[in-house]
């Protein structure tokens, strides 16, 4: 097919692109819920000990969108503490964890007028070193990063008595951690104004900038600390497009300046056109198609590479025709492993998508949680088909073209991926970062790789020169600090020290 034939096809597809552009491909993922009732911890606990972490539990007035209150003033942070609903030991360990009480520090905060996101801030054991603060983003569009709070790398899970139980490998132990839900309307996050609903990534890292110098207004002794941004899967967009705006208001004296040192991004979509081209490879690869079944899929290929190009970073129409000839590919391969993960094509996808997270939304909505968190009625939807739709032009964007510049300012990029996840998978990843042209582009490419290791044994591969480290998880999927907790925690600790490529001989463990 020519380029003009090329297009008169992707023109035809447009007409059925709304129609197909359900949100069966969320990058993070749904589940439903029913409910049940938990205690909880004494206030004057959580108080002092948020007090002690600058957190101004007195100051924070409870958000309550749906019982008429008035809203905060613009760019105000509106914050209070959680009071955990339960915690299966009683609070023995949570006390041991933070070195004071039985309450955990935590806030809800609103970074607009219009929006709420959702945070929790911790201090790690020790405390007085500067650990680094690290905001974590789910992606979706339109999944909670509370997803990620529970189920990966947050200081607890949810226990089927909804209570909460520790997580040994919490982040909160190597840094101060904030997970936001984002864009609006993710989560527990709301506006009562449509205007307020994200299409694009400069609106939804606007909001983000908006929100971190909201943040540190707040709490100015945090922003002494190495700042990180972290997250996963449609992440992969969010990241890079963050870092950049925040670079540039560092630049240009917009704000606090913000100490960002580094991003990272576990199986993420950056960059659309490499990363379709390798499904059907990945697949072949993992022995989950034949070689007739790869020649009829990569016939798509050339078309979705085409597609993807007219998309660009900033098209709009063309971008849609890409996503919806780019998910054939996808699709097709979804098809031919019929009930696998493809989160994780070690395992069978069970429920509606492929993992059951329904204690989520069996816990923050609780009355007693949602009281705590100060969201009024707001129903909580761990991922939210609106702001899914809501991004649809976006999809296919090429977020890779801003990471260079931030390279050559010396902020330090890790691209993860779990071996084992189809929908991002690795050597999409692997191919996107080894074919990215900054000025260490040829050493980074020849450098050889090394084991991760982790108490001895193999935990990953990993390729690293100057800024620029890409690390195969093994044994993971999709949700590597899931799957892999440890090693996840490792890699956090390894990296924000600066240390990921040559551990120190401290971290060579009893084998
Ligand atoms: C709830 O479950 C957790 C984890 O399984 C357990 O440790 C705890 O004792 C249980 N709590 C109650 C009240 O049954
Ligand atoms: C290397 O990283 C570990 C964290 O895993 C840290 O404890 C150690 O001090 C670091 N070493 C150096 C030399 O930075």
């Amino acid at each position: 097919m020519g380029p003009a034939a090329q297009a008169r096809a992707l023109l035809g597809l447009l007409l059925v692109a709304a129609a197909a552009a359900s949100p069966e491909n969320f990058l993070r993922l749904p589940s439903s819920a029913p409910r049940q009732l938990a205690p909880r911890f004494p206030r004057s606990d959580a108080v002092d000990l948020i007090r002690a972490l600058n957190l101004h539990p007195a100051d924070a007035s409870p958000r309550r969108p749906s019982a008429g209150d008035a809203a905060a003033p613009a760019g105000t942070l509106v914050e209070r503490p959680l009071r955990l609903a339960s915690l299966a030991d009683g609070g023995g360990a949570l006390a041991r964890r933070w070195g004071t009480s039985a309450t955990a520090p935590g806030t809800t905060a609103s970074p607009t007028p219009t929006t709420q996101g959702c945070s929790t801030s911790s201090s790690s054991r020790g405390g007085a070193r500067r650990i680094p603060v690290v905001i974590w983003l789910t992606g979706g569009p339109g999944c909670s990063s509370e997803l990620a709070l529970f189920y990966e790398n947050g200081p607890f899970h949810i226990a089927d008595n909804m209570s909460l139980v520790w997580n040994d490998f919490g982040w909160d132990q190597a840094s101060n951690l904030i997970y936001v839900d984002q864009p609006t309307g993710t989560g527990f996050s709301y506006s009562s104004d449509s205007r307020d609903t994200r299409h694009n990534e400069a609106s939804i890292s606007d909001d983000l900038y908006a929100f971190l110098q909201a943040f540190f207004t707040e709490h100015p002794t945090y922003a002494k600390n190495d700042f990180y941004i972290t997250g996963e899967s449609y992440a992969g967009h969010y990241i890079p497009a963050f870092a950049s705006r925040v670079h540039q208001g560092n630049k240009n004296n917009e704000g606090i300046h913000i100490n960002l040192k580094g991003f990272a991004i576990g199986n993420g979509l950056t960059d659309p056109a490499i990363q379709y081209k390798a499904y059907p490879d990945y697949a072949l690869d993992m022995g989950l198609i034949t070689k007739a079944q790869y020649n009829k899929i990569s016939k798509i290929v050339p078309t979705c590479e085409f597609a993807v190009k007219l998309c660009g970073t900033s098209g709009t129409v063309s971008c849609l025709a890409a996503y919806v000839v780019c998910n054939t590919i996808f699709g097709s391969i979804r098809t031919i492993i019929g009930s696998k993960n493809y989160y994780d094509i070690r395992k069978p996808c069970v429920g509606s998508l492929c993992y059951d997270f329904s204690n989520l939304e069996k816990f923050l909505n609780l009355k007693s949680v949602r009281e705590s968190l100060g969201v009024g009625d707001i129903e909580f939807v761990s991922c939210s088909p609106t702001v899914y739709q809501a991004m649809l032009l976006d999809w296919m964007r090429n977020l890779e073209v801003g990471i260079p510049d931030l390279l050559e300012s010396d902020i330090k990029v890790l691209i993860y991926a779990g071996e084992y996840d189809l929908i991002c998978n690795w050597l999409g990843n692997s191919r996107w970062v080894n074919s990215m042209e900054w000025s260490g582009k040829e050493a980074f490419v020849s450098s050889s790789e090394k084991p991760f290791t982790v108490d001895g044994k193999e935990a990953g591969v990993l390729k690293s020169h100057g800024p620029l480290s890409f690390l195969k998880v093994h044994d993971a999927g999709h949700m590597v600090p899931m799957d892999q907790p440890k090693a996840a925690l490792e890699m956090l600790k390894r990296w924000t020290s600066g240390n990921l490529s040559d551990p120190s001989s401290k971290l060579d463990f009893t084998m």
